[in-house]
């Protein structure tokens, strides 16, 4: 047999593992308070005239015509003859007077989307947080963003520690606690301001985790509780004063992802295109219908069974094709795979693709942001201009899928 082990394997004995648990713990003391220093405060992002007027879809024309009217924001300029500059704020003032958005009509509730896979990485906060930005920019609604993973990923995308910034009661912990008590409680205190404008936001902490205790320990006291229904219902009174409501999950089917799910009328599941990827997206698909049909036998009779207003599954990560891939000479895996999510989802694969912007990454400095986050990106234009063109038709698509219904319903 072939040994390279340059040290044997070292036996841990119930004292080894008390003396390893004592060693993190003063490690963390150490750099605790690096781990605990608040993020450097976000700003909003600034837009030139000509991203204003794409923003806009209007030519300069009618720009210097809006302009000259006055009605509108009028942006600062430098000095005088200098390219105006338009806060987010302003932007979307513009926005809404241009593009004129369906307005959600008064009575119909917003929507509520939730981003979930339980395989990790996937980009589901990602795809959260650029929805609810893209949402408020493009289309002037008033958007919450709840962070429902006690990682707090998205959290972070917003400039905030959540280890060291969110307490437990700033994020849904007290809506699980008051329903175990059996108290009512209502979440209206708990959105909070952000550095973007009609973007709000239910922080994540790692208290979060604590409802994956409470909540089996009820169900365990009263077997019948609807246990997957407490955000469902703890939304309810605000779903008048939202447009969306957006919901980043875990990567598990834990107690707090059920209750995302359940409380959604759409579903967004970002997939990138790989073998494995692929694969476990068989493990969700069973493992979500057993805990929709699950529920169906706690449910009073047909009306009260849950229907989902869409699920929709989002191609993300799709690398750019090498030259001999793009001229048909060579099929990447990843054309392949998404081939078969084609053929296997149909239409409820939705029709654009996000490129991979790991290029993209590697030439940004900034942390925590997204394409939305930089209107005048310079550094990879042409893959910046893409993802964000991707991006601006998912933002898009949702938006016409919620007008749909709320002129429907
Ligand atoms: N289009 C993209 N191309 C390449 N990398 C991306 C893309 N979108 C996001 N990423 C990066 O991929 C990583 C995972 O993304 P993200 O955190 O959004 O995934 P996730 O599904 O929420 O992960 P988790 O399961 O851990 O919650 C992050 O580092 C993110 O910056
Ligand atoms: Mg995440």
């Amino acid at each position: 047999m072939d040994m390279h082990l340059s040290a044997p394997p070292i036996e841990v004995t119930p004292d080894d593992l008390v003396n390893l648990a004592s060693r993190s713990a003063k490690m963390l003391e150490r750099i605790r308070t690096q781990m605990l220093q608040p993020f450097p405060r976000k700003s909003p992002p600034i837009f030139p005239s000509g991203k204003l007027q794409e923003l806009c879809g209007i030519d300069k024309a009618r720009f210097a015509y809006l302009i000259k009217k006055g009605e509108l924001p009028q942006g600062v300029q430098e000095k005088p003859g200098a390219a105006r500059q338009f806060t987010l704020a302003e932007a979307i003032r513009w926005v809404r007077a241009e593009r004129k958005p369906y307005q959600r009509p008064v009575g119909r509730k917003g929507k509520v989307i939730a981003i979930g896979n339980f395989k990790g990485g996937v980009t589901k906060t990602t795809t959260s947080m650029v929805l609810a930005q893209g949402l408020s920019l493009r289309h002037g609604r008033k958007v919450l963003h709840i962070d429902m993973d006690p990682q707090g990923s998205a959290t972070t995308l917003y400039g905030i520690n959540p280890h060291a910034e969110v307490t437990g009661d700033q994020t849904i912990l007290p809506v699980v606690e008051a329903y175990v008590n059996g108290e009512p409680y209502s979440m209206k205190s708990l959105p909070q301001e952000t550095y973007w404008e009609n973007l709000h936001l239910i922080p994540s902490s790692t208290d979060l985790f604590n409802a994956e205790f409470m909540l089996p320990a009820r169900v365990h006291a009263s077997p019948t509780t609807k246990f997957w229904n407490v955000l469902n219902e703890a939304l309810d009174e605000l779903r008048d004063e939202y447009d969306y409501i957006i919901i980043d999950t875990a990567p598990t089917l834990s107690y707090l992802t059920i209750n995302a799910l359940f409380a959604a009328d759409g579903v967004i599941v970002p997939v990138m295109p790989d073998t494995l990827s692929f694969a476990s997206m068989v493990q969700f698909w069973s493992l979500f219908s057993d805990m929709v049909s699950g529920m169906r036998q706690f449910d009073d009779g047909a009306e009260n069974m849950k229907v989902f207003d869409f699920i929709d599954i989002l191609v993300t990560r799709m690398k750019t094709q090498t030259k001999a891939e793009a001229s048909g000479a060579r099929r990447s895996n990843a054309s392949v795979v998404r081939d078969w999510v084609i053929s296997t989802y149909g239409d409820r694969v939705l029709p654009v693709e996000i490129p991979d912007t790991t290029e993209i990454a590697r030439t940004t400095t900034t942390d925590f942001s997204t394409v939305y986050d930089f209107p005048n990106y310079d550094g990879n234009a042409i893959l910046f201009r893409r993802v964000r063109t991707a991006y601006d038709q998912l933002v898009d698509l949702i938006d016409s899928k919620a007008c749909y219904l709320w002129d429907k319903e």
